[in-house]
């Protein structure tokens, strides 16, 4: 149906038609649209205002058979973009820098793939708000996206790897990520007479430094984690002692023995802070998403697609576990599957990362992206059909 080329500029115009209008998690509408005038054409059938914005579709194989899904993340985040590309964001502060929008072209890509090919069973093509915030995969769940379903698999656009390369990992990949508030109330007073005041400020930046310890201190350093503060808010005038302060953090761990540790201690601080230094210290932790678990054999599934796609030389693994999160985990703990990485560099923004206003990447992903998902719902259907039988 498609040239190898006008595959790719299709896919290529479905990303930065989606790049120029970005929508925050759950206010995906436009991009819903876009994804169901294009499955339309493609002539397959979908369910939308799935989870408020998403869209579920799904193909039909040559035979009715055992159901793998794929999902693509579909938001965008609220940062004003820096890029300068011809196709920027034209939505003032809100911008694709996580690459989901590569996210949705890459499974469009998959749909029309297997669209045209039709494997052995059923392919389920789950298109989800909200993974940057607002857990859009467990509203889908909740909204039946993984009923019948044997596998599930995803990736993410990465530029820690080279364009050809997919990186396929067993276990854990991504962190539990869980994030905490810290409201310190002293007493506000003159800066000339600390003495008759409880400084909020000093007492907020002793717990900044104080929380770091955690990690360097009580955590066994064989074990990754990270706590950051993000956000210090305190204060109103250069001669005026502050009365509050507002810290807000993340905590990021892969291990739950070392996630509890990290909360106690969390705990532990804050209260002995407030003690010591007369004030008063709220703190509140919000759990928030589990780590992404890759099934053993999924992953071997997904190996056996790349390979196919990218060759030995592409198919690689990552190194270690990344701290950062990724809603997919709600998935795995429901069914097995495997989440992969897309290798995604452009060359000069080695060293953006993902969430920076200048975020871009290789769009060269996009074909790979889609030819894998493709592939390794092929291959798992095959196994699935042959387990069956
Ligand atoms: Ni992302």
């Amino acid at each position: 149906m498609f040239s190898e080329e006008s595959f790719f500029k299709w896919l290529v115009s479905i990303r930065r038609r989606l790049h120029a209008h970005p929508e925050l998690a759950y206010q995906e509408e436009q991009t819903a649209r876009l994804i169901t005038e294009e499955l339309k054409k493609l002539g397959i059938s979908f369910r939308e205002g799935v989870a408020r914005t998403g869209v579920i579709a799904e193909i039909k194989g040559a035979e009715e058979g055992p159901c793998v899904a794929l999902r693509a993340d579909m938001d965008a985040l609220p940062l004003q973009e820096e890029t300068g590309l011809p196709f920027a964001s034209q939505i003032p502060g809100v911008m694709h820098a996580c690459g989901h929008d590569g996210h949705v072209a890459i499974l469009l890509g998959a749909a029309a793939l297997l669209k045209d090919s039709p494997p052995p069973g059923r392919v389920r093509f789950l298109f989800q708000p909200a993974e940057e915030k607002g857990a859009g995969a467990l509203a889908m769940i909740k909204e039946g996206a993984l009923e019948g379903v044997s596998f599930i698999f995803g990736g993410h656009i990465d530029r820690h790897f080279r364009v050809g390369e997919i990186a396929v990992n067993e276990g854990l990949i991504c962190a539990y990520t869980d994030s905490f508030t810290i409201r310190i109330k002293g007493k506000g007073g003159h800066a000339a007479w600390p003495h008759e005041a409880v400084d909020a400020v000093v007492i907020g930046s002793l717990l900044v430094m104080n929380i770091q310890t955690i990690i360097s201190r009580e955590i066994n350093p064989a074990h990754p984690c990270v706590i950051t503060v993000g956000k210090f808010q305190a204060g109103n005038a250069h001669n005026v002692i502050a009365e509050q302060a507002l810290l807000e953090g993340t905590i990021r761990s892969t291990d739950a023995e070392t996630r509890k540790r990290i909360m106690e201690s969390l705990n532990r601080i804050s209260l002995a802070m407030a003690e010591a230094h007369r004030a008063e210290i709220e703190l509140e932790i919000r759990e928030g998403y589990p780590p992404v678990i890759n099934h053993p054999f999924a992953a071997k599934l997904a190996k056996e697609a790349a390979l196919k796609v990218v060759g030995k030389e592409g198919l690689v693994t990552q190194p270690h576990p990344s701290l950062g999160g990724e809603d997919f985990a709600f998935y795995l703990q429901k069914v097995p599957g495997c989440f992969v990485r897309f290798g995604a560099v452009k060359k000069g923004l080695e060293n953006i990362p993902a969430h920076s206003p200048k975020f871009d990447f290789d769009e060269r992903v996009l074909s790979i992206g889609a030819r894998f998902l493709a592939e390794v719902a092929r291959v798992s259907l095959k196994y699935l059909s042959g387990v069956k039988k």
